[in-house]
């Protein structure tokens, strides 16, 4: 039985990257070999399955939380074994969703999984708030800017007013500019732990153009954005990621020498 670690992953301000770090978060654990479950918990504005190509699928949560699907059937493979609940793009099944269901389902299937991952709506509206009592945690995505961090810390109050944790937050597209606020300045503010900073990348953009799209962690493992993923990922599960077998001259010297031995 595994102790299911449901996270959802918020943020005050809107765009920030919200549903960019849900999925190369949970790409990036499935990578390093935990067993992790991320649904689309913005069932207004569903984007994840953009992301994985699953834009299509015939059962989304929304037919979970409408109860005419079990949650079981809206489960779709992804990358290194990572599971994917998407939601659909109706606005009419939408409209009848009920978000409160959302815990309920989440508790039952929580002790199947390492992680849960919940792409949570922008804001502290309904719909958000609904995402993050499904959760017991909350991961907030902060970019570099004033007003980003101070919506997140709004959003931080409101988690802590429904019981949910405020676990850590992540600084998403830095540009490295002097002026930018730091991740330190990001601690000090919220008085929470940031998990990491990833940069502000073409590649992740450019995940969602490609004709068979995927979050950049699987698509270009070397890109600044990706490496930054995997970083956090490793810091949240305290797993090193296995060195990639590089062909590279020392390599390439280094087995010259162990044959000779
Ligand atoms: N580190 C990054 N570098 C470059 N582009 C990024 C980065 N993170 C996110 N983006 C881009 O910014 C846009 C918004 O990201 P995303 O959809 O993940 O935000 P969101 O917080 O989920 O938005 P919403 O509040 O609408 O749900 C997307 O086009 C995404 O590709
Ligand atoms: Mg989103």
């Amino acid at each position: 039985m595994k102790m299911g670690r449901r996270i959802s992953i918020v943020s005050g301000k809107g765009g920030v990257g919200k549903t960019t770090v849900a999925a190369n978060l949970s790409v990036a654990l499935a990578k390093l070999g935990e067993k992790v479950l991320v649904v689309d918990a913005d069932v207004a504005m569903a984007n994840l399955a953009l992301l994985f190509g699953l834009q299509s699928a015939p059962i989304t949560f929304q037919d979970v939380l409408l109860g005419e699907a079990e949650i079981y059937d809206a489960m779709y493979e992804g990358p290194y074994g990572l599971t994917v609940v998407p939601s659909g793009l109706s606005l009419q099944a939408y409209r009848r969703v009920n978000p409160d269901k959302m815990s309920e389902v989440l508790r039952g299937i929580e002790n199947e999984f390492d992680y849960i991952f919940l792409d949570a709506p922008a804001g502290i509206g309904d719909n958000a708030m609904a995402a993050m009592a499904a959760t017991k945690e909350a991961i907030f995505v902060v970019t570099p800017d004033k007003a980003s961090i101070a919506d997140a810390l709004k959003a931080k109050l409101t988690a802590e007013r429904i019981g949910v944790k405020p676990y850590a937050a992540i600084l998403n597209m830095v540009r490295g500019f002097p002026e930018e606020p730091t991740e330190e300045d990001v601690k000090n503010i919220l008085e929470l732990a940031v998990l990491g900073s990833v940069p502000e990348d073409k590649e992740v953009r450019r995940s969602l153009l490609l004709k068979k799209p995927s979050p950049v962690v699987v698509r270009k493992p070397d890109s600044p954005a990706a490496k930054a993923f995997m970083q956090i990922a490793s810091r949240i599960s305290g797993i090193q990621p296995k060195q990639e077998e590089k062909k590279g001259f020392l390599t390439f010297i280094k087995s010259l020498f162990k044959k000779k031995k």
